[in-house]
């Protein structure tokens, strides 16, 4: 079973169909990479996965489920998890506290006034691993908005990673990136897939990102899937080089 299915999703906003009847079928573990010229719809989509956006028309089938109508909190709590185009921390905390957040949540442990000792260590011991495994052990006291861009895409991944997702959506990781945080942030998107087991769908302009990770590549422009497949079925696909001729890419 797919882990995720998209059947003809659209979503307009008035006279604009921003995504048109697109269908993606995303399975266990696989890598997938979304691409597509500024306004192609990219981030739509991303929203009506994610449950910020309902389709106006079509379903989304999460881990069997039809979540089409679950709100976005719900479907995090279903094991779906995203970062943002534009990255979402709370630059005046430092990055263990960021990640403290992260975790308590998906212990509940906010909703209780008082946690046992036991409780947290179990907490530390998370957030320790957390910042090991995103490579911020370094960077763990420091507040997040003095770090540089790359670092702080990482505790934005790794706050998404301690929501212990099944999904996990990346809308541009490495948006506004030179080419060594380009590279970092791809090794750690690398670094996650394969310890994790985890499933991802990314968006990215980037080419070097998305040639070197994905399993999977689907191309939209107008809303529309142009072609899609392995990265080497894309390199060579004609309409995808005519689409991209003469395109202006952020970041490429
Ligand atoms: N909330 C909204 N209301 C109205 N129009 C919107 C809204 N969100 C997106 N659009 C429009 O839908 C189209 C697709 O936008 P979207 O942000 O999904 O593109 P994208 O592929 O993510 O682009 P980029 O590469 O620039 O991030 C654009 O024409 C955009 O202006
Ligand atoms: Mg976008």
């Amino acid at each position: 079973m797919s882990l995720l299915e998209v059947h003809q999703v659209s979503q307009r906003f008035g006279d604009l169909v921003a995504v048109k009847n697109v269908s993606l079928a995303i399975e266990p573990g696989e890598l997938h990479a979304i691409i597509g010229p500024n306004g192609a719809g990219k981030t739509t989509f991303f929203n009506m996965i994610s449950g910020f956006y309902r389709p106006t028309e079509g379903r989304i089938v999460f881990d069997g489920h039809d979540v089409t109508a679950v709100p976005a909190h719900r479907r995090v709590a279903m094991g779906m998890a995203r970062t943002f185009q534009i990255t979402e921390v709370f630059p005046e905390l430092t990055v263990r506290d960021n990640l403290r957040i992260a975790v308590e949540v998906t212990q509940g442990l906010r909703m209780r006034l008082f946690s046992t000792r036991a409780q947290t260590r179990a907490t530390n011991e998370r957030i320790d691993e957390l910042l090991l495994l995103g490579g911020l052990t370094d960077y763990a006291e420091r507040y997040v908005g003095e770090l540089s861009h790359g670092d702080q895409r990482s505790a934005e991944i790794m706050m998404a990673l301690a929501l212990r997702p099944r999904l996990l959506l990346l809308d541009e990781p490495a948006a506004g990136m030179g080419n060594q945080e380009t590279y970092d942030t791809a090794r750690l998107i690398r670094r996650l897939h394969r310890s994790q087991g985890l499933t991802i769908v990314l968006v990215e302009h980037d080419m070097r990102v998305i040639f070197n990770l994905a399993d999977r590549i689907t191309v939209l422009t107008e809303g529309e899937i142009l072609d899609q497949g392995t990265p080497d079925h894309i390199a060579a696909s004609e309409k995808v080089q005519v689409a991209y001729l003469g395109e202006k890419h952020e970041g490429a």
